[in-house]
């Protein structure tokens, strides 16, 4: 079952408590491996969000710009695998989207958001082909996300995204600007110390 907001896919409640707990299980151990770590935008402001990723690339942001890499920037060593959990709410949700439906993520970027952290309204065009669509997952504190269309000064719609809720960026809604205006910190209790994870599955070659 899915909703829509703009051409933006939303597919409420998607993972059932036991699978959120898995997955964060999952995380925990991913992120001692590849720590989370601090972005900067263009200009060199820091991003409030903590990040890490999985698969052959991950995503990075310094004062020489946004790239995706092949190894942490602080451990030097490769990112850790996808999660094969992920893997399949990609086949189960992205598949009926991708013009070669055996065609998997190569990146999945870990966003780590604590109480007030945010994510300012961007489009993700860092990878090499448009054509892939993006599916995020979300664990944790609920956020207000924002969509709005192809340029930066189309009418936005906002929606609460909550744990266990997955969101498909695909055809028209790929290039749509987005982004967290903020999160409710204590509205979900999945993550000990609270806060919010959100995991971005992208195709990036
Ligand atoms: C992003 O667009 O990079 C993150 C979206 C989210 O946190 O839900
Ligand atoms: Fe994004």
């Amino acid at each position: 079952m899915s909703i829509m907001i703009k051409y933006v896919h939303v597919y409420p409640g998607h993972l059932g408590l036991a699978a959120q707990l898995a997955l964060v299980a999952e995380l925990r151990g991913l992120l001692v491996a590849a720590p989370l770590f601090r972005s900067s935008i263009a200009g060199g402001k820091q991003m409030s969000v903590r990040m890490s990723s999985a698969g052959r690339f991950g995503w990075v942001s310094d004062p020489r710009g946004a790239r995706y890499e092949t190894r942490h920037p602080a451990t030097g060593a490769p990112w850790p695998a996808i999660p094969d959990s992920v893997l399949a709410i990609w086949r189960a949700i992205a598949a009926p989207h991708l013009r070669d439906p055996a065609r998997l993520p190569d990146s999945c970027l870990i966003n780590w958001y604590d109480a007030s952290a945010r994510m300012g309204l961007h489009q993700d065009r860092d990878e090499g082909d448009f054509g892939w669509p993006v599916l995020s997952i979300s664990l944790g504190d609920e956020a207000l996300f924002r969509v709005g269309g192809t340029a930066r000064s189309d009418r936005t719609e906002s929606l609460w995204l909550r744990s266990g809720d997955v969101v498909l960026m695909a055809g028209a809604a790929r290039l749509c600007f987005h982004g967290i205006d903020r999160i409710r910190p204590g509205s979900s209790n999945l993550l000990p110390r609270g806060g919010r994870i959100n995991l971005t599955c992208r195709v990036v070659t």
